[in-house]
């Protein structure tokens, strides 16, 4: 669609036809993006170290993803998978039970985003358990519905004036190693902060009342928060001898975002069920849910599905996004760029006392700022100021953290190092700035 309305015209028409609930990070209209590149209505260029929050991992526009759904739109855009069936459906679903992690037989569902994918996930694990209960975590984040809104653990903006929520659904600390909530230190600490959950079963639901654990191996919105590599193991290990289905929600940490398709394969466990979105579809919507066949295969004939769910253009797209990862040797490649953004980050908090935490695996990275080393005191209106001066000199980063406090990179993985430096660049600058204030 071409326009002849500048920047300003359309946020005022924005501003007229769209509730401010619907949030922005930045005032920009976008003319059109490649790679880790996004062009605004005015010709200005930005560098994108937010990736349309975690969705541009193979960048935006790319070739073979472009290509692939053009091809499948000359086909057929729909036809909906319960009335007439299409191969790439069954293609993708064969390819991701074949990659997602554990050596036992899996199958794949298709859906229309994140929050669809969790929702899939806690029928399967309900009907295959008879168990009404799940267990979520402090920080994590699950989606906008009104389940994973609850499963959510951060009241503003996502659930605040938006209850009652959904029965049967508890939360515990989560392994924020930063700020342990148990106020030990790691390793002395022994994980105990996964043994906890055997606790946790004393005093706020049973175990054998408990059908899954769903948990995000890298906190995405949670602002990148990382356990331990004991962490996981224990979890597993509790919920195999409880019966309880383990979720491993990579909405945001997978499709490589760590350096690995999937972030769990770093703790070398393999989940139960395994969640995927984001990414997957190269900017179109399209969630995945991928778990133990006897699971996945449990609920009856018409219990699982959705009318656009798995839409073949989508379907087509996420095959051209595994190709690109996995065969063209996109995901090789994320190693190197992981140490680079590590080593950036490391530097930056070497010269400003405001980054309290560098973090994250591979590519997902964050920092943390903090008022002061010592307490801790969360930097939120700092980060604020930052991220705003950022996108004024043509970098978009977005925040995450429950205090509003952390900067993360979700930088499409195909970024050039002219980019990344000039990213960098811009940040370290508006670091110095803000130092100033
Ligand atoms: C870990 C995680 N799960 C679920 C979701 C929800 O995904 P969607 O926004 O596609 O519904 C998100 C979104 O940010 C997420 O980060």
């Amino acid at each position: 669609m071409s326009t002849t309305k500048d920047n300003a015209a359309i946020l005022q028409m924005r501003n007229r036809n769209i509730p401010k609930g619907v949030f922005n990070v930045t005032s920009a209209f976008i003319r059109e993006a490649r790679g880790a590149v996004m062009v605004a209505m005015d010709g200005r260029e930005l560098i994108d170290f937010a990736g349309g929050i975690g969705v541009n991992n193979v960048g935006h526009a790319h070739p073979k993803v472009v290509a692939a759904i053009k091809d499948q739109v000359d086909r057929y855009i729909h036809c909906c998978f319960h009335v007439a069936m299409y191969e790439p459906y069954v293609e993708l679903a064969a390819k991701l039970n074949e990659l997602a992690p554990g050596d036992f037989p899996k199958m794949t569902m298709f859906t229309n985003s994140g929050a669809e994918a969790v929702e899939n996930a806690v029928k399967i694990a309900r009907h295959a358990t008879g168990r009404p209960a799940v267990i979520a975590f402090d920080g994590g984040f699950h989606g906008r519905t009104l389940l994973t809104m609850t499963l959510t653990g951060k009241v503003k903006p996502y659930k605040y004036g938006f209850g009652p929520f959904a029965p049967e659904t508890y939360r515990m600390p989560y392994a924020y190693c930063y700020r342990c909530p148990f106020g030990l230190k790691y390793p002395s600490c022994g994980v105990s902060c996964a043994d906890y959950l055997e606790t946790f079963f004393v005093g706020n639901v049973a175990p054998e009342q408990t059908a899954a654990v769903i948990v995000e191996p890298v906190q995405g919105e949670g602002g990148f928060v990382t356990p331990p590599p004991e962490y996981f193991p224990k979890l597993q290990a509790i919920c195999r001898r409880h019966g309880i289905v383990f979720i491993d929600d990579e909405v945001q940490s997978g499709m490589g975002r760590t350096g690995k398709l999937f972030a769990i394969d770093h703790w070398g466990v393999a989940p139960d069920i395994v969640l995927l979105a984001k990414s997957l579809g190269g900017g179109l919507p399209l969630g995945a849910v991928t778990g133990r066949t006897e699971l996945m295969d449990e609920p009856h004939v018409g219990g699982l599905g959705g009318t656009f769910s798995g839409n073949p253009v989508c379907c087509r797209a996420g095959l051209a996004v595994l190709e690109v990862l996995t065969e063209d040797g996109l995901l090789m490649r994320t190693e190197a760029l992981g140490v680079k953004i590590r080593a950036r980050l490391e530097e930056l908090r070497n010269r400003f006392g405001i980054i309290g935490d560098v973090r994250g695996k591979g590519p997902m990275m964050a920092i943390e700022l903090v008022r002061d080393r010592e307490t801790k005191v969360p930097a939120s209106e700092e980060t604020k100021k930052l991220v705003q001066l950022c996108y004024e000199r043509g970098l978009v980063l977005i925040p995450a953290g429950n205090f509003g406090n952390v900067i993360r990179t979700l930088m499409p993985l195909v970024i050039t190092d002219k980019q990344f430096d000039r990213g960098f660049d811009i940040l370290a600058s508006c670091m110095e700035t803000l130092s100033a204030f």
